[in-house]
């Protein structure tokens, strides 16, 4: 099967969860987006629009900010922080999803305003206390260790700092055929992580359908 008949199949639910198929679908369409048919999707992702919002406006951007993106897909979250904050960072494992960041935000990288690496976000590749704040996008449903990545995301932060973290809530319509892939917490749970990681403050909220987690830094 060649990837558009995958991600054809994949979206028609027609892939048994768990089976290899399945698996490369998740993983060229969300997971590690890959290839035309899986990242091409990521230059303009219109149904992450509203988790976009949702991030931008919990984070409050000062321009005194220094941002990090964690799992920064096609860019536009930083494209759109770089609106206020004059340094920002981010990480993401996908090549193409690193080729497509920097397409978007060539200017700010030129400038000397953006650094972007590829890598895995279970270990930052940046100092202590680096910046005062990160989010992260519709990603932590694939975080394997999801204690050792806050951690980390906790380490990178310096005092005062904050976290937002827009993820899926469980059972949500949304989830679409991914949902067997897809990692989801109990609120409780997700606030026992945060603070199990050093974060001082964690607050869950599921009101919009998403799941919000905003997190601190005392
Ligand atoms: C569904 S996409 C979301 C992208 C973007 N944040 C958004 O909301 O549109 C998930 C992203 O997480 C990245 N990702 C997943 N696991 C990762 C890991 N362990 N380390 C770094 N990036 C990861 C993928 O490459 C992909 O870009």
């Amino acid at each position: 099967m060649d990837d558009e008949q995958l991600i054809e199949e994949g979206l028609a639910d027609r892939l048994a969860a768990g089976s290899p198929e399945f698996e490369r679908f998740v993983d060229i369409t969300a997971r590690r987006p890959s290839g035309d048919a899986g990242a091409g999707h990521y230059r303009d992702p219109k149904e992450h629009e509203e988790s976009f919002a949702l991030a931008l406006s919990a984070l409050e951007l000062t321009p005194a900010d220094r941002y990090v993106e964690l799992c920064f897909g096609g860019g536009q979250v930083l494209e759109r922080a770089l609106e206020t904050v004059e340094r920002a960072a981010g990480i993401d494992h996908s090549p193409d999803m690193l080729a497509l960041a920097l397409e978007l935000n060539a200017d700010a990288v030129t400038a000397g305003r953006l650094e972007l690496v590829q890598g895995d976000v279970h270990e930052l590749p940046w100092a202590d206390g680096e910046f005062t704040c990160a989010a992260c996008t519709n990603a932590f449903f694939f975080i394997e260790r999801p204690g050792a990545f806050l951690a980390e995301v906790r380490r990178v932060l310096a005092p005062r700092g904050r976290f937002v973290l827009l993820t899926a809530v469980r059972d949500a319509a949304w989830n679409g055929p991914w949902a067997p892939a897809l990692r989801t917490y109990e609120p409780d749970t997700l606030r026992s992580l945060l603070l199990d990681a050093g974060f001082a403050e964690a607050s869950v909220d599921e009101s919009s359908g998403q799941q919000l987690a905003v997190a601190a830094v005392r």
